[in-house]
């Protein structure tokens, strides 16, 4: 057929504007993303758009900006200084309206704060705090300075907090008495202490008050925000960064016990942020946006926090559980605030599913434009729920594909370019300047319907500039695999139209309820028990969740399996990594199917895990014969 080897949207699609921009950032990437760069202001401009010594991108080189002028300076001058920028919901009730004006004031004093603290550029400042708007205070606080973010997610156990204080080399972490989470108060200060106490550069901790809940003070290294604020100046002026200097670190998992600290710049991250908001969401300043993952995510990073703000948006942040005090809480909030673009995870939509209708019923929705959803592949079933009965068929589902990596959306549909035909499941294509595909185990295109592997074959703005403090990992995890090419670790198809649909990590990466977290992790956690010998642990599909955790356990020799034990092992694995790791099932086994190099078979732990037949070993990746493979399983579905 003649033209099949057009990419497809210059085959079939009536619309131009995705098709222009796709052929304008193929022919001249680097005039593409120098035109989407001069949307925003810089202090100096840039030198080269892009400097590309594979694999370290410098975008923009040469140039100057500042992510909390961006956000917040640049809106005073107009109507915008006394329009709403944060509408927050706290769990109990309360709520806070902050105006760009107010913000602006907020985040001066806090930046004021920071430096008295002695917080100079380029230091790194831990922030561990509830969903107020401190948060994004702080983080503002801090691009303003020129010191660099690390936000970590308010569930993490004080051990996950005191290692990624101590990769990092935080000197000062701004942490709260404690946040509230289903009507109780998590204890947030009493964690942090505990964490302070492993941590090797921490000075000074900074507490705000949150739930007022009695928290033990440390004189000359812990102190109260609101002491701090009463000598607070009023005006800090923003430092002028290069582009290429870090705006935040933020950590995730991967297939070592150590997660892994992403590093985000300033310049390639907002201009990235700024661009691919408008395309796939189309963003604008009378938007009501609302993600409603954790600011502790990257999503929340990009989605609550710098991408809405670059616009002039509103953003709505809620502080508690989803399903608090009742099952419809979120579409009250929806009601309340006039919400025109939501966006959410597929775990979500799936427990709205089994809550019923009823509740989406009971709440004037009609403000909706625009559903989002992110960190998990939708299953087509939750796509058309949600697109029937939250956005009554009147709002497009913008499913997004991206990491933490990636700093923004990479494969979404071009709401605000033109709307591509829509497939429940699918992420769609895409977007302008991104050039994504999907290759075989030797890196070449796959066929069509054929599943391969996800990467990148071109830079981006968004793109992370390396691994804190670990070049090499940086090197393997992404760029060893395929030559050239990033790596981006999910496995995808494209179809016969060229959509893409992704299906899931294709390494030991695990998604509980959209939560990213690394089997090797957890594996270390559940070692680090004194009745545990060797663990294995993996990833069991759930309606729900997407995925759930699942433990294997040799125990040691002198120890007796009891269902005491498994508890035990389950609270372990909280304090060491958070209540998000929690597993769904303990079993304790005797031996562990392993290939004759010794890696761990988690297809066969995987298929016990679910009761199903271990399927197809034709394509086993080890030299490990069938036949072994069968045994292994069937002595293994005897123990559990
Ligand atoms: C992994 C990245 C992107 C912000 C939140 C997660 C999975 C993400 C989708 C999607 C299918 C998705 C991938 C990816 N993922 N979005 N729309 N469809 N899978 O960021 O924690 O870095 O996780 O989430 O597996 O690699 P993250």
């Amino acid at each position: 057929m003649p033209g099949l080897s057009l990419p497809f949207e210059e085959r079939y699609w009536p619309f131009f504007k995705y098709r222009e921009a796709c052929k304008r950032s193929r022919q001249d990437p680097e005039a593409f993303w120098g035109e989407e760069a001069g949307k925003l202001e810089w202090f100096k401009k840039w030198d080269r758009v892009l400097e590309w010594e594979p694999p370290y991108a410098r975008w923009f080189k040469g140039g100057e900006l500042n992510a909390s002028y961006l956000c917040v300076d640049q809106h005073l001058t107009g109507w915008r200084r006394s329009k709403v920028a944060i509408y927050w919901e706290g769990e109990p009730g309360d709520t806070r309206l902050l105006s760009y004006s107010l913000l602006y004031r907020e985040v001066n004093r806090v930046a004021s704060v920071l430096k008295k603290l002695g917080v100079e550029k380029g230091d790194r400042v831990a922030l561990y705090l509830p969903m107020v708007p401190e948060l994004p205070i702080f983080m503002l606080a801090c691009a303003r300075i020129g010191a660099i973010h690390t936000v970590i997610f308010s569930g993490f156990s004080a051990q996950s907090l005191a290692d990624r204080m101590n990769d990092t080399g935080a000197k000062v972490l701004v942490t709260a008495d404690g946040g509230f989470r289903r009507g109780k108060a998590i204890p947030l200060k009493e964690i942090a202490d505990k964490a302070v106490d492993l941590a090797r550069t921490v000075e000074k901790v900074v507490v705000m008050k949150r739930t007022q809940q009695p928290v033990s003070m440390k004189p000359g290294r812990d102190f109260w925000l609101d002491d701090l604020l009463k000598t607070a100046e009023t005006l800090v002026v923003p430092e002028h960064v290069e582009a290429t200097h870090p705006l935040f670190i933020l950590y995730t998992s991967g297939t070592t016990g150590k997660p892994k600290g992403i590093m985000h710049s300033t310049g390639g991250y907002m201009v990235f942020n700024h661009s691919v908001y408008q395309w796939a969401f189309d963003i604008k300043e009378d938007s009501v946006y609302w993600c409603t993952a954790d600011v502790g995510w990257v999503t929340g990073h990009s989605s609550i926090v710098y991408a809405p703000l670059a616009y002039g948006a509103a953003l709505v942040m809620y502080e508690g559980a989803p399903d608090y005090p009742e099952v419809d809480r979120w579409w009250e909030i929806v009601e309340k605030y006039g919400v025109t673009i939501f966006y959410t995870s597929p775990t979500a939509i799936r427990m709205f599913m089994k809550f019923g209708e009823q509740w989406l019923k009971k709440h004037d929705l009609t403000t909706l434009k625009v559903l989002g959803s992110v960190g998990e592949p939708i299953n087509p079933e939750a796509w058309l729920w949600y697109y029937h009965n939250v956005g009554n068929q009147r709002c497009p589902i913008i499913d997004t594909w991206w990491q933490t990596e990636t700093g923004s959306l990479m494969i979404a549909p071009a709401a605000g370019l033109d709307m591509p035909p829509l497939k429940p499941g699918s992420a769609t294509f895409p977007l302008p300047g991104i050039d994504a595909d999907v290759v075989d185990e030797q890196g070449q295109p796959a066929r069509p319907e054929e599943r391969g592997y996800l990467v990148i074959k071109k830079p981006w703005p968004g793109m992370l500039m390396g691994i804190y403090g670990d070049p090499q990992r940086y090197q393997t995890a992404y760029w060893d695999r395929f030559k050239g090419m990033f790596f981006t670790g999910d496995y995808a198809v494209k179809d016969r139209e060229g959509y893409f649909w992704i299906l899931g990590r294709s390494d030991e990466v695990i998604k509980v309820a959209g939560h990213r977290l690394g089997t090797a992790e957890i594996e270390d956690a559940v070692i680090s028990h004194h009745a545990v010998a060797e663990s294995a642990v993996v990833g069991k599909p759930d309606p729900i969740k997407g995925e759930v955790v699942i433990i294997f356990a040799i125990l040691k020799a002198d120890r007796v399996p009891t269902t005491a034990l498994k508890g035990e092992l389950a609270e372990h694995i909280r304090t060491a990594i958070g209540p998000l790791a929690t597993p769904e099932q303990v079993y304790f086994v005797s031996k562990l199917p392993k290939t004759r190099s010794g890696k761990i078979m988690r297809r066969v732990l995987k298929a016990i895990a679910m009761g199903v037949a271990v399927g197809d070993l034709s394509t086993l990746e080890d030299a490990a014969s069938v036949d072994e493979v069968k045994k292994a399983y069937e002595e293994l579905k005897k123990e559990v």
